[in-house]
């Protein structure tokens, strides 16, 4: 769910209606490397140059869609910005390794400092607006590599709310994968009682003060003991981390009585999703028929054919249209539009909140048309 705090191979040239000249689709940079850090065993911080004379503008929260030469195909994946647009001058990303992944390899064994490597323009509907006025606790809970968007949250809020607090439950596999421990050390030193950082690990050494197993109701109840309590009306919670983990608070936070528009979360995976164990849709069912869809996108309007089992997206790609997306998976919304008619099913809805559904808004990445009279608009 959005957390809005309140929230190619060309096959043939892309059937147009030309409404003006000017197509500037999304924002493309080569950035520069200035330096790579080696935050973990398997995990380093990408910090990029700002391009000179025009700094890219983005909100804490938000992600940058990295582009690499991966096997000589071009991947993309999101990944969230740790840095804070208020207090780092430069962009940095944190990647973490993951077993047999493509681009989360390919960056720590590939990149050099001093390289230039092709984004797209940040994204992303986890974030919020800045406030000195407000006054709010911001309650985080964060597995693995979910530290990242809550890094600059948490920079973000303390710089910039001097009346807020942020409560950061920060889950890890052993002590050694924990990312910025020494960092958000030096946070809590810094705003000393405004920002309280509790870990827990899977695995604790034999020292070890903290919190160690599962993050459970018993857990919970002891995690919340630890942190300030604040009315219900001043508490937010955020989540980002494996999947299991932030299905487990968002049940305990239920059960907590915590209701669901003061919770948000941020997906880095796909959940039940899986396209390889699906049945291909019965010969004659809505499903099973070729459709002309139609996007409007950048002041262009396009149709675009999409087979039955082919993506929105998939197609429009394919049929040479560049559109924006990033993830791929229905989780970052950077392809999200809106349908102004016709039926689009969804093969995961987990990027968009209940409400954005209920106004039409589809993600044509994981997006197939159920009628004929599919109008999508982008951007
Ligand atoms: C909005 C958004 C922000 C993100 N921000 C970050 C970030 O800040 N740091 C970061 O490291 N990653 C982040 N990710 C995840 C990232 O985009 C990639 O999915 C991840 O690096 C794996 O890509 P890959 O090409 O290595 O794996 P792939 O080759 O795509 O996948 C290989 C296998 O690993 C599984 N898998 C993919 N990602 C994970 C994961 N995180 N944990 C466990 N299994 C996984 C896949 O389901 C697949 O089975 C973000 C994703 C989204 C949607
Ligand atoms: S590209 Fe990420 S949701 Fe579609």
């Amino acid at each position: 769910m959005a957390f809005s705090f309140f929230k190619k191979d060309k096959k043939e040239e892309p059937k147009t209606v030309k409404k003006e000249e000017h197509h500037a689709g999304p924002r493309y940079y080569d950035l520069r490397i200035k330096n790579i850090v080696q935050e973990t065993r398997d995990a380093i911080t990408i910090v990029f140059e700002q391009p000179a004379g025009q700094p890219i503008v983005y909100k804490s929260g938000q992600f940058l869609t990295l582009i690499a030469p991966v096997n000589g195909k071009e991947v993309r994946r999101a990944y969230s910005l740790c840095s804070s647009p208020f207090v780092d001058q430069d962009l940095a990303v944190t990647v973490k390794r993951v077993d047999l992944g493509l681009m989360s390899n390919w960056l720590p064994d590939n990149l050099r400092v001093g390289q230039t490597l092709r984004i797209m323009e940040p994204m992303g509907q986890f974030t919020t607006e800045f406030d000195a006025q407000r006054k709010r606790h911001l309650v985080m809970f964060a597995g693995g590599s979910g530290i990242t968007p809550m890094m600059s949250i948490v920079k973000s809020t303390l710089t910039q709310e001097p009346e807020s607090i942020v409560s950061l439950i920060y889950c890890n596999r052993d002590l050694e994968s924990i990312i910025f421990r020494q960092e958000l050390e030096r946070w809590e030193e810094r705003y000393e009682g405004r920002l309280h950082v509790v870990h827990v690990l899977d695995t604790a050494p034999m020292n070890w003060t903290g919190y160690s197993g599962l993050l459970n109701r018993e857990m919970l109840v002891k995690l919340f003991e630890r942190i300030p309590s604040w009315s219900a009306d001043k508490t937010t919670y955020l989540m980002c981390g494996p999947e299991g983990m932030m299905r487990n608070v968002e049940a305990l936070l239920h059960d907590h009585a915590i209701a669901r528009d003061k919770i948000f979360k941020e997906s880095f995976v796909q959940g039940v999703l899986d396209k390889q164990a699906e049945a291909p849709p019965a010969a004659g069912s809505e499903e099973a028929k070729t459709r002309e869809v139609t996007i409007r996108y950048d002041n262009q309007e396009y149709k675009v054919t999409v087979a039955p089992q082919d993506t929105i997206l998939q197609s429009a790609l394919d049929q040479g249209i560049d559109l924006p997306y990033s993830c791929q998976s229905g989780l970052c919304t950077a392809c999200r539009g809106k349908a102004l008619s016709g039926k689009v099913k969804l093969d995961e809805e987990e990027g968009l909140s209940q409400s954005e559904r209920a106004e039409g808004y589809v993600l044509t990445c994981v997006g197939h048309p159920m009628s004929d009279d599919v109008v999508i608009e982008i951007g």
